[in-house]
């Protein structure tokens, strides 16, 4: 199966897939990635990309008169590349009509929290803010909402005391750990064997 991944920033979760794949061999993991996108220029994600040998794209909204012309931007460059699967990794841009309307049921995307808590751009910091106890992360498909399509697996991180006391990049580094595992897990899984989407309930063969 072909893989896009959708990056914005560090790109952990893309080298996550890139080490699985390179010590699995495409044929054994199920997958390849064939190229990576982003949002914006100079992120570790595209240095990972490009030390990996893949082909790069970065579509900036601000360079594009609306939204929508932005959407339809990232939509075609990902299709260019003809993926089965995509993978939002870090991404945080919230896709639109046109994405989804290529690569809607296609599209996953990992977000650092229990959806649906604590969903949207803070969600490490918004659950700290909340006094949660327990917290973690969620792999779901991509809908029209933000975070609040169908959940394929979630991973569990306790918060410790010391959590509140910084801005919660600790907390975040310990759910990216057990992100990344997730990620790397279900990706594979989905590839391998294939999966149906009925309703909320996601179905791996
Ligand atoms: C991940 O925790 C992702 O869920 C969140 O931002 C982080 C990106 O990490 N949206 P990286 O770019 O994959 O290192």
């Amino acid at each position: 199966k072909r893989l896009v991944v959708l990056v914005s920033g560090s790109g952990t979760n893309l080298q996550a897939l890139l080490d699985a794949i390179a010590a699995q061999g495409a044929a054994g993991y199920g997958a390849e990635i064939v190229a990576v996108g982003a949002d914006r220029e100079n992120i570790a994600g595209l240095d990972r990309a490009e030390r990996a040998g893949l082909p790069t794209f970065v579509h900036r909204v601000k360079d594009y008169g609306t939204r929508e012309e932005w959407d339809a931007a990232l939509a075609g460059a990902t299709a260019a590349y003809a993926p089965d699967l995509v993978v939002s990794a870090g991404f945080m841009k919230i896709v639109g009509k046109e994405f989804l309307a290529r690569f809607g049921g296609r599209c996953v995307n990992t977000h650092p929290a229990l959806l649906p808590s604590f969903p949207g751009a803070h969600g490490v910091r918004d659950a700290l803010a909340y006094g949660a106890k327990v917290t973690g992360c969620t792999v779901h498909f991509v809908d029209d909402g933000v975070d609040t399509g169908p959940i394929i697996a979630q991973g569990v991180v306790e918060v410790r005391n010391e959590d509140y006391e910084d801005d919660g990049s600790a907390l975040h580094e310990r759910i990216k750990e057990v992100e990344r595992r997730l990620l790397v897990d279900v990706v594979g899984r989905l590839a391998r064997n294939g999966y149906r989407i009925e309703g909320r309930k996601v179905v791996i063969q």
